[in-house]
């Protein structure tokens, strides 16, 4: 099978790195990729975003399976320009990639599905936020209704911080996709990021993951895209999952195919449990980044055939087995970052964390300069490890990043503290 994997960061590195691994792939393309992942697959060099470039890339290769990362080619539409053209894609179509891209449109399918989420108000003026701001009491969520690159939540203490936000938005904050605005109650609870794999109708659920949204140690500092991730998550018991699956995930997928805009590939659901009862955050149309690394460490066999059946629309008969074991990922970011940071220093040392026992680094920011390896981004390299505990995991993990040179990173030190702690 000829595979073109579209996307450049540490989440496609773990999929190329898992795609890799099957003994039906015939040739690995990616749409950039990254240092890392340009050693597995050849390296084709178009934007993810550039739609019409990879749609004709993979006609005129001859790919059976287009595998898409990130979400911004999916709002963009091309499983749609894939399917004018006969090719499968392991993506959603623009339309079932509204549950990521817009998420008034979210709130809508969980309200005629009855998911369980926040209450909520859709507002495209600072009077009705305000009306409605005035309806609820603090902290106070309000949400840019389209895509804004993880910056178009904010959390506000207060009412003045909260018209604010509502106000900045909707003068354009984030252009378009903030002239509709979404604010909702603030839920409690624990956070986990749960996935399932969708043909459309049938399901197969993978495992939860936690991530860490904050900077610095003890969930301190401004959030981030993620700064490592574990799995398992102890909070994700059966019960939740049962319910998270009976209640949220099958009624929206059913929801989805009765309207004629069936979700295929992969569903993200920002999940908030308390007391044992999960309640919907956000869906996202795509692997979580840096939950994905873990996923694919932790899962057993053959992932290739299961993504092409699910991008072509019969996942009966597949399933997924896990390794009995728990996996962390603590991700290597630039200092400064999620605000300013610089690139072009130099990291070393990632041969020699690989040879630490259980440990793969997946490249996210990385750039090859000659005969060096820089930073390029804000989250630069992720430092995966496999255990048979979380504790033994989480220590060959750390074991792996000690062996990385690069004085101009940092990382947090207490990656899966809360699952550790409730251990104990
Ligand atoms: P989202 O992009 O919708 O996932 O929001 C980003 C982050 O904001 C989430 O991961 C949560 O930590 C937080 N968040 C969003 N909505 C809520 C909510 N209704 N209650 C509590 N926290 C929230
Ligand atoms: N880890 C959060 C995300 O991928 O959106």
């Amino acid at each position: 099978m000829k595979v073109l994997l579209v996307g450049g960061g540490g989440r496609e590195h773990a999929l190329g790195w898992k795609i890799a691994q099957s003994p039906i792939l015939s040739k690995l393309f990616v749409a950039p990729g990254n240092p890392g992942l340009n050693q597995i697959g050849e390296k084709v060099d178009i934007k993810p975003e550039n739609i019409s470039a990879i749609c004709d890339f993979a006609v005129g290769h001859n790919i059976d399976l287009v595998v898409v990362g990130p979400e911004a080619p999916l709002a963009l539409g091309l499983a749609d320009c894939l399917a004018d053209k006969n090719i499968a894609c392991f993506g959603a179509s623009k339309a079932a990639a509204r549950l990521e891209a817009s998420k008034a449109f979210t709130k809508e399918i969980c309200e005629a599905a009855s998911a369980p989420t926040a209450s909520y108000r859709k507002v495209k003026s600072l009077s009705e936020a305000k009306d409605y701001l005035e309806t609820l009491s603090p902290p106070y969520v309000i949400k840019a209704d389209g895509l804004a690159a993880g910056k178009g939540v904010v959390i506000a203490n207060s009412r003045i911080d909260a018209e604010q936000a509502a106000a900045d938005m909707l003068n354009g904050q984030f252009g378009e996709a903030s002239a509709t605005l979404v604010i909702e109650e603030f839920m409690q609870g624990e956070e986990v990021s749960f996935f399932a794999f969708s043909d459309g109708e049938r399901l197969l659920p993978l495992v939860a993951v936690q991530d860490h949204k904050r900077a610095f140690d003890g969930d301190k500092g401004p959030n981030t895209g993620g700064m490592g991730a574990y799995s398992p998550a102890p909070i994700f018991t059966d019960t939740v999952l049962r319910k998270t699956m009976d209640e949220i995930i099958k009624p929206v997928i059913h929801l989805m195919r009765e309207r004629g805009t069936p979700y295929r590939g992969v569903l993200y659901a920002g999940l908030m449990i308390h007391n044992d009862q999960p309640r919907l955050v956000e869906f996202n149309a795509r692997f979580g980044d840096p939950e994905c690394q873990v996923l694919m460490r932790l899962l057993e066999g053959d992932l290739l055939p299961v993504l092409a059946a699910a991008a072509n629309g019969d996942l009966s008969g597949h399933t997924l087995a896990w390794r009995n074991e728990a996996c962390a990922n603590v991700v290597l970011a630039a200092k400064g970052y999620p605000a300013d940071y610089e690139k072009g220093s130099e990291i070393k040392g990632i041969d020699g964390a690989n040879g630490v026992e259980n440990v793969v680094v997946f490249h996210a920011g990385t750039k090859q300069v000659g005969a060096q390896l820089v930073a390029n981004g804000g989250r630069v390299l992720n430092v995966t490890a496999t255990g048979k505990n979380l504790q033994d995991a989480v220590s060959f993990a750390y074991h792996g990043v000690n062996k990385i040179d690069w004085p101009q990173g940092f990382h947090r030190r207490d990656i899966a503290w809360r699952a550790l702690s409730s251990a104990e």
